[in-house]
C-alpha cells in the first residue's frame, strides 16, 4: 500500500514509519520538522518526504496515496496551552481539512492518531470502554474529541476514517520526549538517582509502547474495510494500566541506587483514566502488543546507559526533549512563529525529496 504519514519525524512518526516500511509498505512522510534536532540515538528513517506544514497541504500532495496516517499535532497539553486557538487551528481544523482533501484525493484509509487523554477524569477504578463520556481537557483533549466528531461525517463507502486512542506512550525513539511518564521517571532515575513524582502517585494512566501503537496502525491498513471503518479503538492492552506509584516501582527495580521522592503539594492528578482495550484485540487480532512497561524501563534503562544521557540535555535549561521547551526555545530565537510556523526557509536535513528517493 502507499502510505503517507503526517508528522513522521515526531517520536511515534520515526518509529511507525521503520515499523510500517519493514512490513512492505511504501511509506511517505510530510513533516514541519518542529523537532529534528531533538536527535537520540539511531538516525530516523531514510523515506521519501517533504517539508511543509499540514495546514498548506493541497490535493496534488495526496494524489495516489491509499491511506493517510495523521499524526502531525500540537501533541501535549502544556505545548497546546501556549496557544489555544493555534491548538485547535492545528490540531482540529487543519486535520478536519486534511481529510476532506484526502477523500477528495481518493486516499482509501484515514488512520488518525487520537488520544486516551479525551476521557479526562473518570470516577473511580472502572476499566473505559471506547463509548465512554468524554471529559477532555481543553485544548488538546478536546481537539482530539472534535476531529473525531468532524471526520466522522465525512465517512463514505471509498473513504475509511479510523480513531485510534492512543495510551500515553513509553520507548525509545529517534525523536525522543522526555515530558511522557515513563521517559521521564526512567531519565530522572537515570541522571539524578530520583524517580520524581509530580503527583500524589495514585492517578491510574494506560501505558503503550510505540511500537505497538505502530503496529495497531499496520494492522488498519491491513484489516477488512469493514472492521475498521469509521470505528474508534483504544490502543494499548487492558492489563497495562498502571498508577504512577506502581511505574515508580518498576523504575526502581531497574535502576540502581535510584528512590522514589514525591514532588511538594502534589495531589492528585487532573488526568486519571484506566481503559478498556478489549475491542481492539478483538477485532484487530493481526494487532498482537509485544511490549510491556517494565520491558519499556528496561530499554529505556540501557538506551539512556548506551548514550550517556545527561540530566542537562534531559530536561535542563538545554533539553532538547521536552517538546515545550524546545519550542521555546526556537520562538525565543526568532526561528518560529507563535503560530508554528518558521519564520525562514530552513533546510532540513532530514527531508528526503519524495520523487528523489522513488
Ligand atoms: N506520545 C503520546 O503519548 C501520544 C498519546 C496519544 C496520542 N498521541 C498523538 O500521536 C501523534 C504523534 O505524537 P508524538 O508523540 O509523536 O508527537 P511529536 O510532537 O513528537 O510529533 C508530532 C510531529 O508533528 C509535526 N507537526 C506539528 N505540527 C505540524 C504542522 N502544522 N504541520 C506539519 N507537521 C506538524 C511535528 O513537527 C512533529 O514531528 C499526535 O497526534 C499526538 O497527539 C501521542
Amino acid at each position: 500500500m502507499r502510505v503517507l504519514v503526517t508528522g513522521h519525524n515526531g517520536y511515534i512518526g520515526s518509529v511507525m514509519a521503520r515499523v510500517l516500511s519493514d512490513a512492505g509498505h511504501d511509506v511517505s512522510g510530510v513533516d514541519s520538522y518542529l523537532f529534528e534536532e531533538c536527535t537520540f540515538g539511531d538516525p530516523t528513517s531514510d523515506i521519501p518526504s517533504f517539508k511543509a506544514d499540514m495546514r498548506d497541504l493541497e490535493v496534488s500532495d495526496l494524489d495516489g496515496f491509499d491511506a493517510v496516517i495523521h499524526l502531525a499535532a500540537v501533541s501535549n497539553d502544556p505545548l497546546g496551552n501556549l496557544n489555544p486557538q493555534g491548538t485547535y487551528d492545528i490540531n482540529h481544523l487543519a486535520s478536519v481539512r486534511l481529510a476532506r482533501l484526502a477523500r477528495r484525493a481518493g486516499v482509501r484509509r484515514f488512520p488518525f492518531a487520537s488520544s486516551c487523554s479525551l476521557y479526562g477524569v473518570s470516577d473511580g477504578d472502572a476499566l473505559l470502554p471506547v463509548d465512554s463520556a468524554f471529559e477532555p481537557m481543553p485544548p488538546y483533549g478536546e481537539s482530539k474529541v472534535l476531529v473525531e466528531r468532524d471526520v466522522s461525517a465525512l465517512a463514505t463507502d471509498d473513504f475509511s476514517p479510523v480513531y485510534f486512542r492512543n495510551a500515553t506512550a513509553y520507548g525509545v525513539s529517534p525523536r525522543l520526549r522526555a515530558d511522557i511518564v515513563v521517559n521521564s521517571l526512567v531519565g530522572y532515575a537515570f541522571t539524578t538517582g530520583e524517580i520524581r513524582i509530580e503527583s500524589d502517585g495514585t492517578p491510574w494512566r494506560p501505558l503503550v509502547h510505540i511500537e505497538d501503537i505502530s503496529r495497531a496502525f499496520l494492522a488498519a491498513l491491513e484489516a477488512p474495510r469493514e472492521v475498521i471503518h469509521n470505528q474508534a479503538f483504544n490502543v494499548g492492552q487492558s492489563r497495562e494500566n498502571y498508577r504512577i506509584s506502581e511505574v515508580a516501582d518498576m523504575v526502581l527495580a531497574v535502576v540502581p541506587g535510584s528512590r522514589v521522592t514525591y514532588a511538594a503539594g502534589g495531589g492528585p492528578d487532573p488526568r486519571c483514566y484506566r481503559v478498556d482495550c478489549t475491542k481492539i484485540a478483538r477485532l484487530l487480532p493481526s494487532f498482537r502488543p509485544g511490549w510491556t512497561v517494565p520491558d519499556g524501563v528496561r530499554e529505556l534503562y540501557d538506551a539512556y546507559r548506551r548514550h550517556g544521557l545527561t540530566y542537562e540535555e534531559f530536561v535542563g535549561s538545554q533539553s532538547r526533549y521536552l517538546r515545550i521547551k524546545h519550542i521555546q526555545r526556537l520562538q525565543q530565537a526568532g526561528r518560529l512563529d507563535r503560530d508554528l510556523r518558521w519564520t525562514a526557509n530552513v533546510i532540513h536535513a532530514d527531508a528526503v525529496p519524495v520523487g528523489a528517493a522513488q
